[in-house]
């Protein structure tokens, strides 16, 4: 079953730890080191080979790729914020900074190196990131604080019920007289 609800748990990005992949020209992956691995939830060997959008978050614009994309293949280095998805369904923001590796002058792939981002940080760029997305004519979620036990009892209906918490919410809110 879909659970939505496990998209709200954050790992934090430690200090003090490089975050690296590389990729072919493709955006396929050909590297990540153990602390990437861990953070995206990941064995390596179950992200190598495959494309870089595996930990592509649904909240983030497409045009933010797009402009990645076009920085690095003009030799250029890309640096933004970017919320990545774990294997889990929980999240991880970084700042990463991405470029081309060059062999005797001629592009052969690309490496991003990451790091950490602030609390304060995190709020502006998932402000930003909606807003864009919602311009993009894209899906818009938000985050929203509940009370733990307001959280249970939804997530009890959703596994009795067997649908999303998403799901239990459009229904209440369709069925409430208010
Ligand atoms: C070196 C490198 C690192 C990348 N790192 C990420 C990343 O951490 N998260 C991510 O969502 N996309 C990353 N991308 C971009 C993906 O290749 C991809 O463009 C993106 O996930 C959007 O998916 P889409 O192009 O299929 O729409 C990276 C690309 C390169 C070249």
């Amino acid at each position: 079953m879909d659970k939505t609800f496990d998209m709200f748990w954050e790992t934090e990005v430690p200090e003090n730890e490089l975050i690296i992949s590389r990729t072919d020209l493709k955006g396929i992956i050909t590297y990540v080191n153990e602390t990437f691995a861990r953070i995206s939830g990941y064995e390596p060997e179950e992200l190598i080979g495959k494309p870089h959008s595996i930990i592509r978050h649904p909240d983030m614009p497409k045009s933010i790729f797009k402009d990645l994309w076009e920085t690095i293949k003009q030799g250029k280095t890309w640096r933004g914020y970017i919320k990545n998805l774990r294997k889990d369904k929980g999240y991880y923001w970084v700042y990463a900074e991405m470029s081309g590796v060059y062999k005797n002058g001629e592009l052969v792939e690309f490496k991003s190196m990451r790091s950490p981002v602030s609390k304060e940080k995190k709020k502006q760029m998932q402000d930003l990131y909606d807003r864009m997305r919602e311009k993009e004519g894209g899906d818009v979620r938000v985050v929203m604080y509940l009370p733990k036990a307001v959280y249970d009892r939804l997530e009890s209906l959703s596994e009795r019920l067997g649908i999303s918490g998403e799901e239990v919410l459009s229904r209440l809110l369709s069925e409430a007289k208010i």
